[in-house]
């Protein structure tokens, strides 16, 4: 099927070959582009592995020929990067909970790992006035259209499709802005605001949503009340996210989708109608999306749609979805 939009879906076995493919395809974009290369970050226990791989190879590249392996390129080092923009930041953060903002994500995984210091963006996570984030929002899109845009955007997806923190009926025209998170967004991203003791109190493998566990109703009255306690005190209910048009405006897009929690998601995503209900839809309107997913992220309608094979170990490579 030949089409000029409709994402390009691969299935690779588990996380490690989704995270390569990733890699290669970074490195592809830096090599067409070696000066002024500008990538799109995104945050995320799916980009956890990515970065980690990335920055991997950064370091073994140094060190051995590992580009035969990954990819047959020789390998660019991601120094060369012109500038990153993140595609979302918590509003409202408590100072002492920095370690929860996406600035510390990115620095942590990322940033401190290659070796990129300058020109590396998000939206400010101290900001915490309605009034300055709109004019933040503001000048964060001139700054990606100063450098000449984004070349390519990096996204995870999100429990109920949506995509940076665009909650469902976001418009696929909106731009960077604040806006209100979802209840079940709220309750997922708590596991980044629960001490490891505090998860395994309310029963939930620590780093792991609550949202099962929640909805379950298996909570005892007092773990239900700390939760809520929890959700009152400590996590934000709103962020800064670029919109989905700010980001449909990035020349290619790469998604990535791993885990058996993303199933009902990415089902929706690739087969439910285009719809703002479901924010990721709108990169079936893209002329360059990769959507990389494991196979646990794949449900068994999905699986026979796409005709996955059996063969455990097989990579699907390009399905196109319109
Ligand atoms: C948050 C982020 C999204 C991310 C989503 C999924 O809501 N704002 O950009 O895609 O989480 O996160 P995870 O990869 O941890 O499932």
């Amino acid at each position: 099927m030949t089409t000029t939009q409709g994402l390009r879906l691969i299935v690779a076995p588990n996380v490690g070959e989704v995270v390569r493919l990733a890699g290669n395809r970074i490195q592809a974009g830096l090599r067409a582009k070696p000066q002024g290369f500008v990538l799109g970050t995104a945050t995320g226990g799916t980009m956890e592995p990515l970065y980690a791989h990335l920055a991997w190879r950064e370091t073994a590249s140094r060190m051995l020929d590992v580009d035969a392996d990954l990819g047959g390129f020789e390998h660019v080092s991601l120094r060369n990067i012109a500038a990153t923009f993140g595609l979302d930041e918590y509003f409202g953060v408590p100072q002492a909970f920095y370690g929860q903002t996406y600035r510390a994500f990115m620095e942590l995984h990322l940033f401190s790992k290659v070796g990129l210091s300058n020109n590396t963006h998000l939206p400010d996570w101290r900001i915490n006035d309605p009034e300055q984030a709109r004019l933040a929002c503001q000048a964060y899109e001139e700054l990606i259209r100063s450098v000449g845009g984004i070349d390519l955007q990096l996204l995870g997806l999100g429990g109920n499709g949506h995509i940076a923190f665009n909650e469902p009926f976001s418009s696929f025209a909106s731009r960077t802005r604040l806006i209100g998170l979802d209840r079940r967004t709220v309750v997922d991203n708590a596991r980044y605001f629960l001490s490891p003791d505090e998860s395994r109190g309310l029963g939930v493998e620590p780093g792991k949503s609550p949202y099962e566990k929640m909805v379950s109703g298996m909570w005892t009255d007092r773990q239900r009340a700390f939760f809520e306690l929890v959700l009152n005190e400590r996590v934000p209910n709103a962020a800064m996210t670029m919109g989905i048009g700010t980001i449909l405006e990035a020349r290619a897009l790469l998604m990535l989708v791993t885990g058996a929690a993303k199933r009902a998601a990415l089902h929706a995503m690739l087969f439910g109608p285009i719809t703002e209900g479901v924010p990721a839809t709108s990169l079936r309107t893209h002329s360059d999306a990769l959507v990389l997913a494991d196979r646990e992220a794949i449900d068994d309608e999905v699986a026979e749609l796409i005709g996955l094979p059996s063969d455990p170990e097989a990579t699907l490579e390009g399905v196109v979805i319109d």
